[in-house]
Protein backbone atom coordinates (compact mmCIF):
# COMPACT_ATOMS: atom_id res chain seq x y z
CA UNK A 1 0.00 0.00 0.00
CA UNK A 2 1.14 3.41 -0.88
CA UNK A 3 0.25 6.70 0.95
CA UNK A 4 -2.26 9.18 -0.52
CA UNK A 5 -0.02 12.14 -2.27
CA UNK A 6 -0.77 15.42 -3.57
CA UNK A 7 1.67 17.98 -4.82
CA UNK A 8 0.76 21.49 -5.38
CA UNK A 9 2.89 23.40 -7.54
CA UNK A 10 2.84 26.94 -7.05
CA UNK A 11 5.80 28.03 -9.36
CA UNK A 12 4.65 27.16 -13.07
CA UNK A 13 7.73 27.47 -15.97
CA UNK A 14 6.62 31.00 -16.74
CA UNK A 15 7.01 32.10 -13.63
CA UNK A 16 10.45 30.98 -12.68
CA UNK A 17 11.18 31.89 -15.70
CA UNK A 18 10.15 35.92 -14.73
CA UNK A 19 11.88 35.47 -11.82
CA UNK A 20 14.75 34.07 -13.06
CA UNK A 21 14.43 37.41 -15.15
CA UNK A 22 13.92 39.48 -12.72
CA UNK A 23 16.89 37.91 -10.39
CA UNK A 24 19.23 37.62 -14.00
CA UNK A 25 18.93 41.61 -15.07
CA UNK A 26 19.20 42.84 -11.32
CA UNK A 27 22.39 40.76 -10.53
CA UNK A 28 24.22 41.14 -13.69
CA UNK A 29 23.72 44.89 -13.49
CA UNK A 30 24.32 45.29 -9.98
CA UNK A 31 27.88 46.36 -8.49
CA UNK A 32 29.80 43.97 -7.75
CA UNK A 33 27.58 41.16 -10.14
CA UNK A 34 25.32 38.72 -8.12
CA UNK A 35 23.20 35.72 -8.36
CA UNK A 36 20.84 34.55 -6.00
CA UNK A 37 21.38 31.21 -4.85
CA UNK A 38 18.13 29.36 -5.08
CA UNK A 39 19.03 29.14 -9.22
CA UNK A 40 21.40 26.38 -8.20
CA UNK A 41 18.59 23.89 -8.33
CA UNK A 42 17.52 22.31 -11.03
CA UNK A 43 17.61 18.88 -11.48
CA UNK A 44 21.12 18.72 -11.74
CA UNK A 45 21.94 21.29 -9.25
CA UNK A 46 19.61 19.45 -6.81
CA UNK A 47 21.93 16.03 -7.68
CA UNK A 48 24.97 17.39 -7.03
CA UNK A 49 23.64 18.95 -3.92
CA UNK A 50 23.20 15.10 -3.18
CA UNK A 51 26.86 14.63 -3.94
CA UNK A 52 28.26 17.76 -1.45
CA UNK A 53 26.17 16.06 1.50
CA UNK A 54 28.37 13.01 1.35
CA UNK A 55 31.50 14.42 0.57
CA UNK A 56 34.55 13.70 3.61
CA UNK A 57 34.69 17.82 3.31
CA UNK A 58 31.12 18.53 3.85
CA UNK A 59 30.54 17.36 7.60
CA UNK A 60 27.23 19.47 8.11
CA UNK A 61 25.25 16.84 6.87
CA UNK A 62 26.47 13.82 9.00
CA UNK A 63 26.80 16.11 12.18
CA UNK A 64 22.67 17.12 11.86
CA UNK A 65 22.24 13.35 11.45
CA UNK A 66 23.73 12.55 14.78
CA UNK A 67 21.96 15.51 16.78
CA UNK A 68 18.66 14.13 14.78
CA UNK A 69 19.32 10.52 15.85
CA UNK A 70 19.81 11.45 19.52
CA UNK A 71 17.03 14.04 19.32
CA UNK A 72 14.25 12.79 17.28
CA UNK A 73 12.40 11.60 19.68
CA UNK A 74 12.47 14.91 21.92
CA UNK A 75 11.02 16.61 18.59
CA UNK A 76 8.39 13.83 18.02
CA UNK A 77 7.66 14.08 22.27
CA UNK A 78 5.86 17.94 21.05
CA UNK A 79 2.97 15.92 20.50
CA UNK A 80 2.95 16.93 16.50
CA UNK A 81 1.36 15.30 13.80
CA UNK A 82 2.22 16.71 10.95
CA UNK A 83 6.19 17.64 9.76
CA UNK A 84 6.56 20.19 6.96
CA UNK A 85 9.38 20.60 5.39
CA UNK A 86 11.24 23.34 3.94
CA UNK A 87 14.04 23.45 1.38
CA UNK A 88 13.50 19.30 2.15
CA UNK A 89 15.50 18.21 -1.03
CA UNK A 90 15.74 14.47 -1.24
CA UNK A 91 14.11 14.32 2.62
CA UNK A 92 16.90 11.97 3.55
CA UNK A 93 17.40 13.04 7.18
CA UNK A 94 14.02 14.00 7.81
CA UNK A 95 13.58 9.74 7.66
CA UNK A 96 14.61 9.89 11.34
CA UNK A 97 11.98 12.58 12.21
CA UNK A 98 8.82 10.92 10.76
CA UNK A 99 10.35 7.30 12.11
CA UNK A 100 10.11 9.16 15.72
CA UNK A 101 7.11 10.80 15.20
CA UNK A 102 5.25 7.48 14.03
CA UNK A 103 6.86 5.40 17.07
CA UNK A 104 5.50 8.04 18.97
CA UNK A 105 1.77 6.93 17.58
CA UNK A 106 0.85 10.70 16.27
CA UNK A 107 2.19 11.16 12.51
CA UNK A 108 -0.66 11.88 10.29
CA UNK A 109 0.95 13.88 7.64
CA UNK A 110 4.24 15.20 5.99
CA UNK A 111 4.37 18.75 3.93
CA UNK A 112 7.92 18.46 2.00
CA UNK A 113 8.05 22.36 0.13
CA UNK A 114 11.10 22.80 -2.11
CA UNK A 115 11.60 24.88 -5.10
CA UNK A 116 12.73 22.31 -7.25
CA UNK A 117 9.61 20.35 -8.49
CA UNK A 118 11.63 17.26 -10.10
CA UNK A 119 13.24 16.39 -6.64
CA UNK A 120 10.58 17.54 -4.74
CA UNK A 121 8.27 14.73 -6.65
CA UNK A 122 10.65 12.08 -6.20
CA UNK A 123 11.15 12.45 -2.56
CA UNK A 124 7.27 12.57 -1.94
CA UNK A 125 6.95 9.25 -3.46
CA UNK A 126 9.16 7.50 -1.53
CA UNK A 127 8.51 8.51 1.40
CA UNK A 128 4.68 7.71 0.59
CA UNK A 129 5.65 4.07 0.16
CA UNK A 130 7.68 3.98 3.09
CA UNK A 131 5.22 5.23 5.25
CA UNK A 132 2.04 4.02 3.63
CA UNK A 133 -0.30 5.42 7.19
CA UNK A 134 0.33 8.93 6.18
CA UNK A 135 -0.72 11.84 3.82
CA UNK A 136 1.86 13.82 1.76
CA UNK A 137 1.48 17.04 0.64
CA UNK A 138 3.96 18.56 -1.86
CA UNK A 139 4.62 22.31 -2.22
CA UNK A 140 6.89 23.30 -4.90
CA UNK A 141 7.25 27.13 -3.90
CA UNK A 142 9.28 29.61 -3.26
CA UNK A 143 9.69 29.51 0.57
CA UNK A 144 10.55 33.58 0.98
CA UNK A 145 7.31 33.98 -1.09
CA UNK A 146 4.89 30.98 -0.74
CA UNK A 147 5.15 30.05 2.68
CA UNK A 148 1.60 31.44 3.25
CA UNK A 149 0.22 28.40 0.54
CA UNK A 150 1.23 25.36 3.85
CA UNK A 151 -1.98 24.05 5.08
CA UNK A 152 -2.99 24.47 8.54
CA UNK A 153 -3.49 21.06 9.80
CA UNK A 154 -2.86 19.39 12.55
CA UNK A 155 0.08 20.15 14.75
CA UNK A 156 2.66 20.47 13.11
CA UNK A 157 6.77 20.45 13.72
CA UNK A 158 8.04 22.79 11.52
CA UNK A 159 11.85 21.59 10.07
CA UNK A 160 13.98 23.83 7.93
CA UNK A 161 17.20 21.74 7.78
CA UNK A 162 20.77 21.52 6.33
CA UNK A 163 21.88 25.36 7.64
CA UNK A 164 19.80 26.48 5.11
CA UNK A 165 18.85 29.51 6.59
CA UNK A 166 21.98 30.09 6.42
CA UNK A 167 21.78 30.96 2.79
CA UNK A 168 19.33 34.04 3.10
CA UNK A 169 20.63 37.23 3.94
CA UNK A 170 20.33 38.98 7.00
CA UNK A 171 17.42 41.24 6.06
CA UNK A 172 15.66 38.14 3.72
CA UNK A 173 16.25 35.70 6.99
CA UNK A 174 14.31 38.29 9.51
CA UNK A 175 11.37 38.37 7.16
CA UNK A 176 11.35 35.05 6.59
CA UNK A 177 11.46 34.07 10.42
CA UNK A 178 8.44 36.35 11.19
CA UNK A 179 6.75 34.85 8.46
CA UNK A 180 7.05 31.08 9.49
CA UNK A 181 6.48 32.66 13.62
CA UNK A 182 3.21 34.37 12.38
CA UNK A 183 1.94 30.88 10.46
CA UNK A 184 2.57 29.04 13.78
CA UNK A 185 -0.33 28.38 16.50
CA UNK A 186 -0.18 27.25 19.58
CA UNK A 187 0.97 23.68 20.06
CA UNK A 188 3.44 24.12 16.65
CA UNK A 189 7.50 23.94 16.89
CA UNK A 190 9.95 25.33 14.61
CA UNK A 191 13.32 22.97 14.09
CA UNK A 192 16.01 25.02 12.77
CA UNK A 193 19.37 22.97 11.51
CA UNK A 194 22.34 26.25 11.91
CA UNK A 195 25.75 25.70 11.29
CA UNK A 196 28.17 26.97 13.77
CA UNK A 197 31.23 29.41 13.91
CA UNK A 198 34.32 27.60 14.04
CA UNK A 199 37.67 26.72 12.29
CA UNK A 200 38.05 28.41 8.97
CA UNK A 201 40.41 25.98 7.16
CA UNK A 202 37.36 23.39 7.93
CA UNK A 203 34.57 25.82 6.74
CA UNK A 204 36.24 26.72 4.03
CA UNK A 205 37.15 23.02 2.40
CA UNK A 206 33.08 22.21 3.32
CA UNK A 207 33.34 24.66 0.18
CA UNK A 208 35.72 23.63 -1.70
CA UNK A 209 36.12 19.95 -1.67
CA UNK A 210 38.90 18.33 -3.13
CA UNK A 211 37.12 16.29 -6.19
CA UNK A 212 35.67 19.49 -7.46
CA UNK A 213 32.02 19.18 -6.96
CA UNK A 214 31.37 22.10 -5.05
CA UNK A 215 32.49 24.12 -7.99
CA UNK A 216 30.36 21.94 -10.43
CA UNK A 217 27.56 22.83 -8.14
CA UNK A 218 28.70 26.55 -8.20
CA UNK A 219 29.02 27.08 -11.57
CA UNK A 220 25.76 24.68 -12.60
CA UNK A 221 24.10 28.58 -11.95
CA UNK A 222 25.44 29.34 -15.31
CA UNK A 223 24.11 26.47 -17.02
CA UNK A 224 20.78 26.98 -15.59
CA UNK A 225 20.69 30.75 -16.67
CA UNK A 226 21.89 29.54 -20.38
CA UNK A 227 19.59 27.08 -20.45
CA UNK A 228 16.66 29.30 -19.46
CA UNK A 229 17.80 32.73 -20.72
CA UNK A 230 19.19 30.94 -23.64
CA UNK A 231 22.80 32.61 -22.49
CA UNK A 232 26.34 31.77 -23.48
CA UNK A 233 28.45 31.90 -20.61
CA UNK A 234 30.97 29.39 -20.81
CA UNK A 235 31.21 28.21 -17.09
CA UNK A 236 34.76 26.88 -17.82
CA UNK A 237 36.20 30.21 -17.71
CA UNK A 238 34.67 31.19 -14.56
CA UNK A 239 36.63 29.43 -11.06
CA UNK A 240 34.78 28.58 -8.08
CA UNK A 241 36.16 30.71 -4.97
CA UNK A 242 34.54 29.90 -1.01
CA UNK A 243 36.05 32.05 1.31
CA UNK A 244 34.58 32.68 4.98
CA UNK A 245 34.24 36.38 5.45
CA UNK A 246 35.29 36.96 9.70
CA UNK A 247 33.30 40.03 10.24
CA UNK A 248 30.06 39.03 8.76
CA UNK A 249 30.63 34.90 9.78
CA UNK A 250 29.93 33.54 6.21
CA UNK A 251 31.17 31.80 4.02
CA UNK A 252 30.75 33.39 0.36
CA UNK A 253 30.72 31.43 -2.68
CA UNK A 254 31.74 33.51 -5.77
CA UNK A 255 32.94 32.50 -9.48
CA UNK A 256 35.74 34.53 -10.73
CA UNK A 257 36.35 35.38 -14.82
CA UNK A 258 39.36 33.92 -15.77
CA UNK A 259 39.54 36.10 -18.75
CA UNK A 260 37.87 39.40 -20.00
CA UNK A 261 34.77 38.42 -21.48
CA UNK A 262 31.19 39.06 -22.89
CA UNK A 263 28.60 37.35 -21.63
CA UNK A 264 25.04 37.71 -23.77
CA UNK A 265 21.57 37.00 -22.28
CA UNK A 266 19.25 37.25 -25.05
CA UNK A 267 16.16 37.06 -23.25
CA UNK A 268 16.79 40.01 -21.54
CA UNK A 269 18.44 41.67 -24.12
CA UNK A 270 21.37 42.26 -21.93
CA UNK A 271 25.12 42.48 -23.02
CA UNK A 272 27.66 41.79 -19.55
CA UNK A 273 31.27 42.33 -19.32
CA UNK A 274 33.63 40.99 -17.21
CA UNK A 275 37.11 41.96 -16.55
CA UNK A 276 39.38 39.17 -15.67
CA UNK A 277 39.78 38.43 -12.01
CA UNK A 278 36.27 39.95 -11.22
CA UNK A 279 34.22 37.95 -9.09
CA UNK A 280 30.53 37.69 -9.13
CA UNK A 281 29.23 36.33 -5.65
CA UNK A 282 26.80 33.44 -5.90
CA UNK A 283 25.63 32.44 -2.40
CA UNK A 284 26.54 33.69 1.33
CA UNK A 285 26.45 30.45 4.22
CA UNK A 286 25.88 32.15 7.07
CA UNK A 287 27.68 30.46 10.28
CA UNK A 288 26.14 30.64 14.06
CA UNK A 289 26.77 30.81 17.36
CA UNK A 290 23.72 30.14 19.80
CA UNK A 291 23.47 34.07 20.72
CA UNK A 292 22.76 34.53 17.02
CA UNK A 293 20.11 31.85 16.78
CA UNK A 294 18.53 32.83 20.02
CA UNK A 295 18.20 36.40 19.40
CA UNK A 296 17.25 36.59 15.63
CA UNK A 297 14.48 33.80 16.79
CA UNK A 298 13.65 36.08 19.44
CA UNK A 299 13.14 39.12 17.11
CA UNK A 300 10.54 36.98 14.94
CA UNK A 301 8.16 36.03 17.81
CA UNK A 302 9.77 32.63 18.87
CA UNK A 303 11.36 31.36 22.19
CA UNK A 304 13.90 28.63 21.70
CA UNK A 305 13.12 26.12 23.94
CA UNK A 306 15.86 23.33 22.84
CA UNK A 307 19.65 23.97 21.87
CA UNK A 308 20.93 20.50 20.65
CA UNK A 309 24.29 20.04 19.06
CA UNK A 310 26.74 17.21 17.80
CA UNK A 311 29.84 16.05 20.07
CA UNK A 312 31.72 18.01 17.90
CA UNK A 313 29.85 21.04 18.13
CA UNK A 314 29.80 21.49 15.05
CA UNK A 315 26.23 21.81 14.40
CA UNK A 316 22.70 22.93 16.01
CA UNK A 317 19.31 22.06 16.01
CA UNK A 318 17.45 24.43 17.93
CA UNK A 319 13.60 24.19 18.69
CA UNK A 320 11.40 26.92 19.19
CA UNK A 321 7.82 28.08 19.79
CA UNK A 322 5.25 31.08 19.64
CA UNK A 323 6.72 33.66 22.40
CA UNK A 324 2.94 35.07 23.29
CA UNK A 325 1.35 31.05 22.46
CA UNK A 326 2.45 28.58 25.07
N1 LIG B 1 17.15 19.91 3.49
C1 LIG B 1 18.13 19.22 2.65
C2 LIG B 1 18.54 20.03 1.42
C3 LIG B 1 19.33 21.30 1.70
S1 LIG B 1 19.88 22.10 0.20
C4 LIG B 1 19.33 18.88 3.49
O1 LIG B 1 19.40 19.29 4.64
O2 LIG B 1 20.21 18.18 2.99
C5 LIG B 1 18.72 23.42 0.08
C6 LIG B 1 17.34 22.97 -0.43
O3 LIG B 1 16.50 24.11 -0.41
C7 LIG B 1 17.35 22.47 -1.88
O4 LIG B 1 16.58 21.31 -1.97
C8 LIG B 1 16.76 23.63 -2.67
O5 LIG B 1 16.07 23.19 -3.83
C9 LIG B 1 15.84 24.26 -1.66
N2 LIG B 1 15.65 25.70 -1.86
C10 LIG B 1 16.59 26.63 -2.07
N3 LIG B 1 16.04 27.86 -2.17
C11 LIG B 1 14.69 27.68 -2.02
C12 LIG B 1 13.59 28.57 -2.01
N4 LIG B 1 13.75 29.87 -2.20
N5 LIG B 1 12.34 28.04 -1.83
C13 LIG B 1 12.18 26.69 -1.63
N6 LIG B 1 13.19 25.82 -1.63
C14 LIG B 1 14.44 26.30 -1.82
N1 LIG C 1 22.52 24.94 2.48
C1 LIG C 1 23.85 24.50 2.05
C2 LIG C 1 24.91 25.16 2.90
O1 LIG C 1 24.93 26.36 3.05
C3 LIG C 1 24.01 24.80 0.60
C4 LIG C 1 25.37 24.51 0.04
C5 LIG C 1 26.25 23.58 0.41
C6 LIG C 1 26.00 25.18 -1.02
N2 LIG C 1 27.38 23.62 -0.35
C7 LIG C 1 27.24 24.58 -1.22
C8 LIG C 1 25.64 26.21 -1.82
C9 LIG C 1 28.12 25.02 -2.19
C10 LIG C 1 26.53 26.65 -2.81
C11 LIG C 1 27.74 26.05 -2.98
O2 LIG C 1 25.76 24.47 3.45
Amino acid sequence: MTASIRIDAFLSGADLDAALRADVARGLTSVPKELPPKWFYDERGSQLFDEITRLDEYYPTRREKEILVAHASDVAATGADTLVELGSGTSEKTRLLLSAMSSAGHLRGFIPFDVDEVTLRGAAEAIAKEYPDIHVHGIAGDFEHHLGRIPVEGRRVIAFLGGTIGNLPPASRAAFLSQIADGMRRGDAFLLGTDLVKDIDRLEAAYDDSVGVTAEFNRNVLRVVNRRLGADFDPERFTHVARFDKDNEWIEMLLRSEVDQTVHVPALELTVEFAQGEEMRTEISAKFRRSRVESELADAGLRLVQWWTDTHEDFALSLSVRADRD
